[in-house]
């Protein structure tokens, strides 16, 4: 999940004809499950209506045309109150100058006077004003005051003019916003490949080869990458799991697929490989459906190694990701056996797992690991697959921060 998964954001669009990208950032805290109101002011509406707003955001817009059926629902302050930020985005030199002098003469404005919850405004404008004295004092009134600024940016503006007032890109705005209600995201601007679940080796068109993996770790550690703000490609053999949010994901039946996907997908920085990938596939699949008959003997299945996606991803030369991380499931001897899989794979980490089925682990919502890294062996507690996830994932960010730091 997302980190902005469950806030709310309160979105003030005034006038200005980058009011249009407003759109896409409502989509986007919408697709990481972040709830959105929108106040859409009278200039807002002259480029973009309510309606549009009110389908992508999935709830009531409220305009300055403010009715009392409006202020019985909710009034200026329960808008404010029930938000985590308030975000004013085409931020207008006029609003600006209003939110500076503290009017209050319209919704939106009387909204951001009546609140004491974060703001983020991002202006919008022509370059001579944003450049105006008037408006460089407003800009440092509110800054003085605590409000964030996200942009403006340099480039071609619709006035056919060149220079700051630029919208910031949505994209960009939402990454403000993740910063402000989540924190700094440690592995922002890395990517990161995550193999999930199990692989189905086909015998004929109806049958093959699978296990018991259920995909729950692979697709919590691609849900934890992503929050810390890595951009993730989670390659997923078939599960019965939802795609967690802000992930990009690609379907695969068979190991070939999942290889020919990680091939594609580099090059990456991080690669983690939880996939129960299997070892073996039918040497030659039936193009038709096998039929038993009372004379003849069972069918014998002849067996042929698949490649392995761990040692290949580690052995990738210059495409190689920085940090390679396998699993090892084992029934017996598991920390000398990832310990010998860690060398005989090539990766740097192996979290290793007991699987045998007393421990409940396969299949399961928990998990107990093992870190085997250079520097050893650790043990884990037992805890939730999310919780794993997240502890793998602060320390994947610890030791690339460090790297980091080193260079
Ligand atoms: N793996 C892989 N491709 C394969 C087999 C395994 O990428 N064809 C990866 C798994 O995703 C996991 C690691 O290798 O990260 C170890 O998988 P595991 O099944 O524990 O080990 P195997 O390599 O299959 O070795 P063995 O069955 O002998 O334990």
């Amino acid at each position: 999940m997302s980190g902005l998964a469950g806030r709310r954001v309160l979105l003030i669009v005034a006038g200005g004809i980058a009011a249009y990208k407003t759109h896409e950032l409502v989509r986007l805290l919408r697709r990481a499950g972040c709830g959105v109101t929108c106040v859409l002011s009278d200039n807002g509406a002259r480029f973009v209506t309510a309606l549009s707003l009110q389908a992508l955001s999935e709830e009531k817009v409220y305009t300055d045309m403010f009715s009392l059926t409006d202020e019985n629902e909710m009034g200026h302050i329960e808008l404010s109150r029930a938000a985590d930020l308030l975000v004013v985005a085409p931020a207008t030199a006029n609003m600006l100058a209003r939110m500076a002098a503290g009017l209050a003469d319209d919704l939106a404005s009387t909204v951001l006077l009546a609140t004491d919850t974060p703001v983020l405004v991002a202006p919008a404008m022509n370059v001579r004003m944003w450049e105006h004295p008037a408006t460089r004092a407003s800009c440092a009134t509110l800054a003085a005051r605590g409000i964030r600024f996200v942009g403006p940016r340099e480039g071609a503006m619709a006035c056919n003019e060149f220079g700051f007032g630029r919208l910031a890109e949505p994209a960009e705005i939402f990454a403000e916003i993740e910063n402000l209600l989540v924190g700094p995201r440690p592995l922002a601007g890395l990517h990161a490949l995550v193999t999930s679940g199990p692989t189905h080796e086909p015998i004929d068109p109806v049958r093959y080869l699978a296990n018991r993996s259920s995909g729950r770790q692979g697709h919590a550690i691609a849900a934890a990458l992503a929050e810390a703000g890595a951009r993730v490609s989670l390659i997923r053999g078939p599960v019965a799991l939802a795609d967690p949010p802000g992930v990009h994901v690609v379907r695969v039946q068979t190991a070939e697929e999942m290889l020919a996907a990680c091939r594609a997908a580099l090059p990456a920085d991080i690669a983690v490989c939880a996939a129960a990938v299997a070892d073996w596939k039918i040497a030659d699949v039936a193009g038709h459906k096998m039929k038993k008959s009372a004379d003849a003997a069972p069918p014998v299945l002849r067996l042929v190694a698949n490649p392995d996606i761990l040692a290949e991803l580690s052995r990738a030369g210059a495409s190689r990701p920085r940090l390679v991380i396998g699993f090892a499931a084992e029934t017996d001897d598991v920390a000398d056996n990832a310990q010998a899989k860690r060398a005989r794979k090539g990766c740097d980490w192996i979290v290793a797992n007991d699987v045998r089925a007393e421990t409940g682990i396969m299949g399961g919502t928990e998990n107990q690991v093992s870190l085997v890294t250079e520097a050893g062996i650790e043990s884990w507690a037992r805890m939730d697959k999310s919780l794993v996830a997240r502890a793998l994932v602060a320390r994947i960010a610890a030791t690339l921060g460090s790297e980091k730091q080193s260079i």
